[in-house]
């Protein structure tokens, strides 16, 4: 087998990654790039193996003796094993369940990372000999982001599926505990570089969990798209430190990729959500955590019913919907789009707003409308409808409630103050689809629904829209 066939590969699967990135960016090209994801992530581990097996049976120990070699064999069980409990996870998910599965696997690569650099450690004889101080950088680097990315991750999980407060939690103090563990982690740094022993791997690994922990727990429900955004560049990252270990090229190539887009991402929602960048990865640096709202009397809320609705849609020649994480829930899409294709075809102007952090990922509400068929040129971003709001006859808000809370740009102690928001308000009427008066993602309750001009549809999302469907 030609030597040039693995590093080839490599440069192949890593063009792949790059048109995934680039086809993932619009909708109308996401499946080609996921298809160009697979294919390289295919090509990858294909290589990866041959080249390991390559590697030992020419140069190295070789690790068989005659037969197939156990550690190939152990490498292939735990891929079967591993391909299976994936295909199984993702056939079972639900959309809304995707967030939280992400968390999950971030913390993976976070977990293999602090695996590879402790293996890194302990398999070299003498980690103290000369020349051995870029390794014993890299892999205690790569101990760190992984450890950090780790703990980080299994938060995210935990507070994204609700099995946790999406609260922050405030410790006193909390910026100086975070600045002292990287002032620690710093110091363990240069003192393994130059001396390395054990147990300063140990204190580091230890403190940098904690520093995972710490930082994503610190960070309220409302900033946790920028937080799994960041994860995934930090396990960008992670991987990218194991590769310089392991000497692998494609995944130093892949973690790069990874660890910038991811980073990338997390810049433009930081922007989009009027957050500072810094505040976020510094786990909610500057906010006191403060959740206020709850005690306030926001007065009465007005009631509709599904009749009533109607007979103002029918009336009405301009309409604009605002979906949010309750569309989701309910799995309303597909009503939607025939109460749409309903009010278009009786002459009623008809368009989306979406807020760039609606649902519980990037890009859920443009995604759910598309698989429902509706029209592209429909659907706008926020800053395309806000203006229009004025000149909307009627506002069907469909379980949507952060993304439309005007205690945002009017309540500067609110967690979410400074979000940009849909400001449905603006319109004539608006009408709430939700179930209850509960709060939505960021547990702050939202003076929307008591101002004058909204009427609350309550009952599922998609049995609403039903109801409205038929009565027209
Ligand atoms: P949310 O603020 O989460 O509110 C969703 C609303 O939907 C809830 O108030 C809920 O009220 C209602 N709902 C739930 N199930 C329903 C059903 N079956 N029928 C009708 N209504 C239902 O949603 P949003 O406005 O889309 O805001 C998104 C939030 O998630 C933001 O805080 C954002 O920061 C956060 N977040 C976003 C992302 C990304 S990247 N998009 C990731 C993580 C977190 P009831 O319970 O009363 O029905």
């Amino acid at each position: 087998m030609p030597a040039t066939l693995v590093p080839g590969s490599y440069i192949l699967a890593g063009l792949c990654f790059i048109l995934a990135l680039a086809g993932l960016s619009k909708h109308e090209t996401a499946k080609r790039g996921n298809l160009f994801g697979m294919i390289g992530m295919g090509l990858a581990l294909v290589f990866a193996i041959l080249g390991t097996v390559l590697k030992t049976v020419s140069g190295g120990v070789p690790i068989t003796t005659g037969g197939p070699s156990w550690a190939i064999i152990a490498i292939l069980v735990a891929m079967v094993i591993g391909a299976g409990v994936g295909v199984f996870m993702a056939v079972r998910v639900e959309m809304t369940g995707m967030p939280q599965l992400i968390a999950l696997l971030h913390s993976f690569v976070g977990l293999t990372a602090v695996l590879v650099g402790w293996n890194a450690y302990l398999e070299v004889p003498d980690p103290g000999a000369p020349g051995m101080g870029l390794h014993n950088g890299e892999l205690f680097i790569g101990v760190f982001i992984g450890a950090v990315t780790f703990t980080g991750s299994i938060i995210a999980y935990l507070k994204l599926s609700a099995k946790m407060s999406s609260k922050p939690l405030m410790l006193p103090h909390h910026n100086i505990i975070n600045l002292a563990a990287l002032v620690v982690i710093i110091g363990l740094t240069v003192w393994f570089v130059l001396d390395p022993h054990l147990w300063q791997l140990i204190v580091m690994t230890i403190v940098s969990l904690a520093l995972g922990l710490h930082l994503v727990a610190s960070i309220g429900g409302g900033d946790m798209p920028v937080v799994v955004s960041m994860l995934n560049s930090y396990s960008g990252w992670a991987a990218d430190a194991a590769g310089f270990t392991l000497d692998n090229n494609l995944l130093i190539i892949t973690g790069a990729l990874v660890g910038s887009s991811g980073a990338y991402l997390s810049f433009i929602m930081c922007k989009a959500m009027n957050r500072s960048f810094i505040s976020v990865i510094a786990g909610g640096f500057g906010s006191d955590g403060a959740v206020t709202g709850e005690e306030k009397d926001y007065g009465e809320y007005h009631e509709t019913n599904a009749a009533d609705v109607a007979s103002m849609l029918k009336n009405a020649s301009s309409v604009v919907i605002t979906p949010g994480y309750g569309m989701a829930v309910a799995q309303a899409q597909n009503a939607v789009a025939d109460l749409t294709a309903k009010l278009r075809a009786k002459g009623v102007e008809v368009r989306f707003g979406i807020h760039p952090v609606a649902g519980r990922l990037p890009g859920h509400m443009n995604v759910l409308l598309a698989e429902a068929k509706v029209p592209y040129d429909i659907v706008l971003e926020m800053d395309e409808i806000n203006d229009d709001f004025a000149n909307t006859d009627v506002v069907l808000v469909i379980g949507a409630n952060d993304t439309v809370n005007p205690a945002a740009m009017d309540d500067p102690s609110s967690p979410i103050a400074g979000m940009p928001v849909l400001e449905v308000w603006n319109a004539n009427t608006v009408v709430v689809f939700k179930r209850s008066m509960n709060t939505g993602y960021a547990g702050v309750q939202n003076p929307l629904f008591f101002k004058d001009n909204t009427l609350m549809l309550f009952g599922d999302a998609k049995e609403r829209v039903e109801d409205i469907i038929k009565a027209l």
